[in-house]
């Protein structure tokens, strides 16, 4: 497979944050047909959507992990519980080593600039009433990390190295391109000197020539700053080509984990075998899946056993009933999948 840049060694270093037991859930209150049909005695119940269960995620400093799966799978409430602007039901948080839950004052606000997020549609995400100046300025002079006297020359010299002219820093988002629009989102969330960036489907809404080209900036950024990113996508191709390790997640759960290489060359679940599937491919090399089945089912009432196993070309009696559990494979690789079993 092509990558955009030589892929870094899996890293052994501490981890820079860390999940475990990680879940979300959301209750969905009852709509105003529902509330209507219950005053005619229906009995309907707030349904609750499992959007992460039972997570466990160690992002290493420098590292890319790319986040794939199908929409609703959960990958934007993952970004948002690592970014802490979604706080967890359950399980924890660790900053640096420490506990979001154990965590000072100071720590915490170490922790909400060292973690940043960027969104995929960048105009809904920059305020159109205000220039690319103070959008991406102000934060930063407010949280002390520049003199409000540095402001400009900080700004500048950060619109330089996202590839805008510095000459441009009085305009305001709805005057420049998508792609441009996406590198103001980057010198903003780079603006408050983060360790790690969530990026959720930042170049999808991006023409393919420009999401390459945004997908290249990442990646000398992550070399000049020493960022660490969690990258979000529904398309693995996309994610194959920027990152260390790649996590599926399917109804909120990890299905597999496992370096890039491996994931491409030796997929173990077979939900990851139906993405690769669904990619186009020049590796006449490349085993041949069968593309996914059917619809995805809902969240709110996700199929007994393994969650996939209506979908599955495998699905064994006991799939219906029993989860699988995520088995270690080999040293950073792990697969939920029964046919891993001692005695599938
Ligand atoms: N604030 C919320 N309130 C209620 N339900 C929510 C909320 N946020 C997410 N959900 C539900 O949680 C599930 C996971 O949503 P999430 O946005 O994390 O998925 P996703 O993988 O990012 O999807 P997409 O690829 O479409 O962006 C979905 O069923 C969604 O409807
Ligand atoms: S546990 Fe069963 S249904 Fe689930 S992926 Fe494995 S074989 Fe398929
Ligand atoms: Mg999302």
């Amino acid at each position: 497979m092509d990558t955009l840049l030589e892929p870094t060694p899996v890293s052994t270093a501490a981890p820079l944050l860390q999940l475990r037991g990680v879940s979300k859930r959301f209750v969905q209150d009852i709509d105003l047909a529902g509330r209507i049909a219950n005053l005619l005695g229906a009995g309907h119940r707030a349904s609750v959507v499992h959007a992460v269960a039972d997570v466990d995620l160690e992002i290493r400093p420098g590292e890319v992990i790319g986040v794939v799966g199908e929409s609703g799978c959960g990958k934007s409430t993952l970004g948002r519980v690592v970014a802490g602007i979604t706080p967890p039901t359950e399980g924890s948080v660790s900053f640096l080593g420490k506990p979001v839950a154990a965590m000072d004052a100071t720590e915490r606000r170490a922790w909400g600039l060292g973690v940043q997020m960027i969104f995929q549609n960048p105009m809904a995400s920059l305020n159109p009433r205000m220039r690319v100046m103070d959008i991406v300025g102000e934060a930063p002079v407010v949280h002390g990390l520049v003199k409000a006297s540095q402001k400009v020359e900080y700004v500048e010299s950060l619109m330089r190295q996202v590839g805008l002219d510095p000459g441009y820093a009085q305009r305001y988002p709805h005057q420049f391109s998508g792609g441009q629009r996406q590198r103001i989102g980057i010198a903003r969330a780079l603006a408050l000197k983060p360790r790690l960036i969530v990026c959720d489907e930042a170049v999808a809404a991006l023409d393919v020539s420009i999401q390459a080209q945004v997908l290249n900036l990442f990646l000398a950024l992550r070399r000049e700053f020493e960022l660490t990113y969690l990258f979000i996508s529904h398309n693995l191709g996309v994610v194959g080509h920027v990152s260390d390790r790649v996590v599926i997640m399917y109804l909120g759960r990890i299905v597999e984990a496992a370096p890039t290489e491996t994931i491409f060359s030796a997929p173990n679940h077979p939900y990851t075998q139906a993405l690769l599937a669904e990619l186009p491919t020049l590796d006449t090399t490349r085993r041949a899946y069968l593309p996914i089945q059917g619809e995805l089912p809902s969240p709110l009432a996700p199929p007994p056993g393994c969650a996939f196993h209506p979908r599955c070309p495998h699905a064994m009696p006991r799939c219906k009933v029993e989860a699988p559990v995520l088995r270690t494979l080999q040293t950073g690789h792990t697969s939920a999948c029964h046919l891993n079993d001692p005695t599938p």
